[in-house]
């Protein structure tokens, strides 16, 4: 009886170990027991598993919170572009040929994706730092420019990485870590590098599934305003090239020519311009008809004195860009866009804003068309 009951203890408890590890192995889809089913990074370790880009660091485990060390991120762009053959070795001292990450290593050095240290090392199993994660990518993907929003601390981005930083943020690959912080320094961990793997590659895969080339990726909107008339020409060209809708900026009291005579002291143009205090131009309106609906937003102005013509300044604060793509473009005599992009951005303070265009005031109309093929919005 003893026996019995020792023997059916014994079994109990082998049965309740067995649900527990299969409870926990079951936890996710992606088979890892230390990946649970419903964190953050959860569907990106199984886009990253199901692409074959990483592989976990145990048959049932993905360390997630480990860092990602410079050999392991090699490897996975290296995986990613389809293992090309590589003509040299990586030609470090501490990269020996043969190991599982010597060709990769070889591959990204020779395409200028990550450099080694300079003194004959690469440091493979160094942890890849974010502001590193961000330079290695924007390398990869061919030095793309691109305006992104501010971080709360930008002051610590290395230079080498700002630009990266801005085409990642931009491009919502890597996001901020929260209160608005990049964390440049911050190592990225391998759940993280998951996470900006499939963002960066998902909507890749989504743009070369739709191969119709016909329909624009969202919905557009052109807002501009045009005192003489050049700007509203760029803002027409595009919208029909684009089907997009048209916002008129319009303000309540339009500028006459002589309003607009920037020769004459008196002018108003000349006294908004001398006095920022007298810049707010009030406008018939600033609500765009269904504006949520709009993935991408262009705003056009002509430029005064530099800058943007402040007659847009009401639309940019008073409109929540959050989830949309800002495409500033602009008309002048001469002067270029500058930082007319930039400073509509800041004040807007929402959005994801692209560098921009600045286009003479009588500018071609295939001109324009030429810019927006390379923009890729179709
Ligand atoms: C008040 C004012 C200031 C201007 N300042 C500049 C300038 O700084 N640089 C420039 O290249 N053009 C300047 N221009 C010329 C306009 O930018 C240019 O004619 C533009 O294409 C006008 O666009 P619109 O017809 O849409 O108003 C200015 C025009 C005005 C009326």
């Amino acid at each position: 009886m003893e026996n019995l009951k020792r023997t059916s203890a014994l079994v109990l408890a082998a049965v309740m170990l067995l649900t527990l590890h299969l409870t926990a192995y079951a936890a996710s889809g992606t088979g890892y027991t230390d990946v649970p089913e419903n964190t953050w990074y959860t569907e990106a370790v199984e886009y990253v598993s199901s692409h074959g880009l990483m592989t976990g660091t145990s048959d049932t485990t993905f360390s997630p919170d480990q860092p990602t060390s410079r050999a392991m991120l090699a490897t996975i762009l290296y995986r990613n572009a389809g293992r090309p053959s590589v003509s040299t070795a990586a030609g470090f001292t501490d990269v020996a040929d043969g190991t599982w990450y010597s060709d990769a290593v070889g591959w990204a050095v020779e395409n200028e994706i990550i450099s080694g240290y300079g003194n004959g090392l690469f440091g493979p199993d160094d942890p890849v730092t974010r502001e590193q994660f961000a330079a290695i990518l924007w390398r990869y993907e061919g030095r793309p420019a691109a305006v992104g929003e501010d971080f709360a601390d930008e002051g610590s981005i290395s230079s080498f990485a700002s630009a990266a930083v801005d085409w990642v943020s931009a491009n919502r690959i890597m996001n901020g870590v929260g209160e608005n912080r990049f964390d440049p320094q911050g190592d990225a961990t391998r759940a993280q590098t998951a996470q900006i793997l499939m963002n960066y590659l998902a909507p890749k895969e989504d743009d070369s599934e739709d191969d119709s080339g016909a329909e624009p990726a969202g919905k557009i909107l052109v807002a501009y305003y045009s005192a003489t008339g050049s700007t509203q020409t760029v803002a027409e060209t595009i919208a029909d090239y684009l089907s997009a809708d048209t916002f008129v900026i319009t303000p309540v009291e339009p500028y006459t020519s002589a309003d607009l005579n920037w020769t004459d002291n008196s002018s108003r143009v000349v006294q908004e311009h001398n006095d920022p205090a007298n810049r707010h131009v009030a406008l018939t309106t600033t609500e765009v008809p269904d504006f949520d609906s709009y993935d991408t937003v262009f705003i056009g102005y002509p430029i005064w004195w530099g800058g943007a013509s402040w007659v847009v300044d009401d639309f940019v604060t008073e409109n929540d860009f959050t989830g949309k793509t800002v495409i500033p473009f602009c008309t002048s005599s001469s002067s270029p866009l500058g930082s007319s992009g930039t400073d509509l951005a800041a004040l807007a303070g929402t959005g994801t804003w692209l560098e921009g265009q600045r286009f003479s005031s009588s500018v071609s109309a295939s001109t324009v068309e030429q810019w927006l093929d390379g923009l890729d919005l179709q």
